[in-house]
């Protein structure tokens, strides 16, 4: 047991997929694994574990923001030994090219700043998904219809940014698209040795304004569970 999550050792599969909302937690769970089964509800940040083809699969809720990503991508790798963890989630698109429904594989994650940044002090980390499973959800993602984008992306501190200067200097540098959890979930990893990635749909569109009904954004995201799931199972 940790301080955010009461499973008993061993009910956190050592490949864990985390989305922002713990509902869509639940929905992932009982939609992809076999007998899946509540393992966490601490302050309503549900966690199922279930199998995928036989293997063990926990889909645990990250919440919104790096600090509460923090806490739990520690806490499953430090406390739980989880190993393999996917950010499956949604991002706002910074590139024309890119339309509301694709998905973008994130190589790496800059940011202003992190939960980590105090240990860094002068030293701009650059926190980057791991390889081969990098590689595998391109793979994935490849052999289907969807349009997918593999590149750099922007963790934000803040959703409504005051600061919009920022995010078109991110766009002029080619950044694919801006979430608010990857580059925490790719340093702690890194800190752990463990294997990190973030899948994600585009919800919504910085250039254009669109935005994604909630509807479509389920369709999405069905998809996004299954690149994570083939991807981490590669
Ligand atoms: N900004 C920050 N995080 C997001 C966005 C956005 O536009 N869309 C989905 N997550």
């Amino acid at each position: 047991m940790s301080l955010h999550i009461d499973a008993a050792p061993g009910d956190i599969a050592e490949t864990v997929l985390l989305p922002g909302d713990p509902y869509r937690a639940k929905w992932a769970a009982e939609t992809f694994l076999d007998s899946p089964r509540l393992v966490n509800e601490v302050r309503g940040m549900l966690g199922y574990t279930g199998t995928w083809n036989g293997n063990p699969v926990t889909i645990h809720g990250s919440g919104m923001g790096m600090p509460s990503l923090s806490i739990y991508a520690n806490e499953l790798v430090r406390d739980y030994g989880a190993r393999t963890l996917v950010r499956i989630g949604s991002c706002g698109a910074m590139q024309d090219r890119i339309a509301l429904r694709d998905v973008i594989i994130a190589m790496t994650a800059s940011t202003l700043s992190t939960p980590s940044r105090g240990i860094f002090r002068e030293l701009n980390f650059a926190p980057a998904a791991d390889w081969p499973l990098l590689r595998a959800a391109a793979a994935a993602a490849e052999s289907r219809a969807t349009t997918t984008h593999v590149g750099g992306i922007y963790s934000s501190d803040v959703f409504y940014d005051e600061r919009p200067d920022l995010n078109e200097i991110m766009t002029r540098h080619g950044i694919l698209g801006v979430e608010m959890e990857a580059a925490e979930l790719y340093t702690v990893a890194a800190r752990h040795g463990a294997r990190a990635l973030a899948v994600l749909t585009v919800s919504d569109h910085l250039l254009t304004g669109d935005a994604l009904s909630s509807e479509a954004r389920e369709t999405g995201f069905a998809e996004m569970v299954e690149i994570a799931l083939e991807a981490a199972f590669a």
